[in-house]
């Protein structure tokens, strides 16, 4: 299994590129599902997600070609099957979100329980319940849940958790569907907008993007579309911090300030320049300790859960105690043994991680367990004196693109290794 090696303590600068969004691409392409003509997508991220969404969109039915290294295009023209396999959900759990394309246009679909997953137990119970509001007959049958439904109708659905891939599932199925769907309570999350923008364009009605109420209002068919993914937020976010841990000077290009907005904020708050430009974000450290401050990790527009690992990190090297809690998923602090192993003084509460910063993190060999813990234990590698060595990085691979390469043009002495 290949491993990342880090020297640390090289001050990052310099200009480097934000890929397009992981978590838009996999709804985007499912949405694909929904038209049986072709659809281009520009700006898609290599990732080992895509590819395995790629492979399930091939087992349904969709032909899927690259035109050049970031623009495919995919055509459904039939559906020839309506499963997602235990294989790759387990792999993906984001693969449920082929349930609501594939039971808005073919009427059923049968998809593996997503089961247990290393940041928690995440269910897809409120899926399932929006989906028996529109009509289809949920069941299940050994580790499977079968939808189906002649045709959804329209429903008023209230989330019981503003859930971001219910939400698009919901939205995916709704757009099809006969009637009026209103989703309240729905996520807001950018990346649930540019799904929407995207069904826009492909002819569907849909009003309150970017709102917790979502109303749409079901259509016969959708065309196909050329549409271009938003940049990643959290790759950009996770680049700030490692100019930030690293006492450097880094400027993001192709990103969207605006979805950025509670990272800034909070960075500021520690002592570090962030300068905004319309697509461009300039991290700038002086270099000094930077202060503690805490963080709750919220749904949009709040501080990302996929940022509170790579937080620590910064707040693990701060001057002072700050308070990090998790009200997004249970059990996300697998990465804070790692850091303590490091050197950190971090002591886990309930949903509460409590971090006494300290003056150095010393390099040691550390395991990634998941893909935002993964990105944290590289920033902490980053910022520590010595040699980092970073096992099991498949997670890194399943949502970074080229990190290590993006890293290596800012300055960090990092390399992979084939184990
Ligand atoms: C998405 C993101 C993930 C991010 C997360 C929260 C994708 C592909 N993944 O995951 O990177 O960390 O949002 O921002 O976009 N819940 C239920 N029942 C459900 C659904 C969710 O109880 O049916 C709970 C979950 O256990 C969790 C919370 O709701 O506690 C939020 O989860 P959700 O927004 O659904 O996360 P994902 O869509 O899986």
């Amino acid at each position: 299994m290949d491993k990342i090696i880090i020297d640390g303590g090289a001050r990052l600068s310099g200009q480097v590129r934000c890929s397009g969004a992981k978590n838009a691409a996999l709804p985007l392409l499912a949405a694909t599902l929904l038209t049986d003509q072709a659809c281009i997508l520009e700006n898609v991220p290599r990732l080992k997600d895509v590819i395995t969404i790629g492979q399930l969109l091939g087992k349904l039915g969709s032909r899927l070609e690259y035109q050049d290294k970031s623009t495919l295009t995919i055509q459904t023209p039939h559906l020839d099957a309506y499963e997602a396999p235990y294989d790759l959900v387990r792999t993906m759990r984001a693969s449920v979100l082929v349930m609501g394309p594939l039971l808005a246009r073919g009427g059923k679909a049968k998809v593996s329980l997503p089961g247990g997953c290393a940041i928690g137990a995440r269910p897809i119970n409120l899926h399932l319940k929006g989906f028996e509001k529109m009509g289809a007959k949920v069941s299940l049958e050994q580790g499977y849940v079968l939808l189906e439904a002649e045709r959804l109708h329209g429903a008023r659905i209230t989330l019981d958790l503003p859930t971001v891939t219910g939400t698009e599932n919901l939205l995916m199925a709704a757009v099809l569907a006969e009637g009026q769907t209103i989703i309240e309570n729905a996520a807001r999350e950018p990346e649930i907008s540019d799904l929407a923008l995207m069904l826009i364009d492909m002819g569907a009605q849909i009003q309150g993007i970017g709102s917790d109420h979502l109303v749409i209002d079901g259509v016969e068919s959708l065309q196909g579309v050329k549409h271009r993914i938003i940049p990643d937020r959290i790759e950009a976010g996770t680049l700030m911090l490692a100019a930030a841990v690293t006492g450097g000077d880094v400027t993001i290009t192709d990103c969207n300030p605006n979805h950025l907005i509670a990272l800034s904020v909070r960075l500021r708050e520690t002592g570090v320049e962030v300068e905004e430009g319309s697509d461009t974000i300039r991290v700038k450290s002086d270099g000094q300790r930077n202060r503690a401050v805490s963080i709750t990790t919220a749904p949009y527009p709040g501080f990302p859960t996929d940022m509170q690992a790579q937080w620590m990190v910064l707040m693990s090297l701060a001057e002072g105690t700050s308070l990090i809690s998790e009200t997004v998923f249970e059990n996300r602090f697998m990465h804070v043994l790692e850091l303590d192993r490091m050197g950190a003084d971090i002591t886990i509460d309930g949903h509460s991680a409590l971090v006494r910063g300290v003056e150095h993190l010393s390099g040691a060999p550390v395991m990634a367990t998941d893909l935002r813990a993964s990105a944290s234990l590289i920033l902490a590698g980053l910022a520590a004196d010595g040699t980092t060595e970073v096992s099991r990085i498949y997670h890194l691979d399943r949502g970074y693109e080229h990190l290590e390469e993006k890293l290596t043009g800012l300055g960090a002495k990092i390399r992979r290794v084939k184990a």
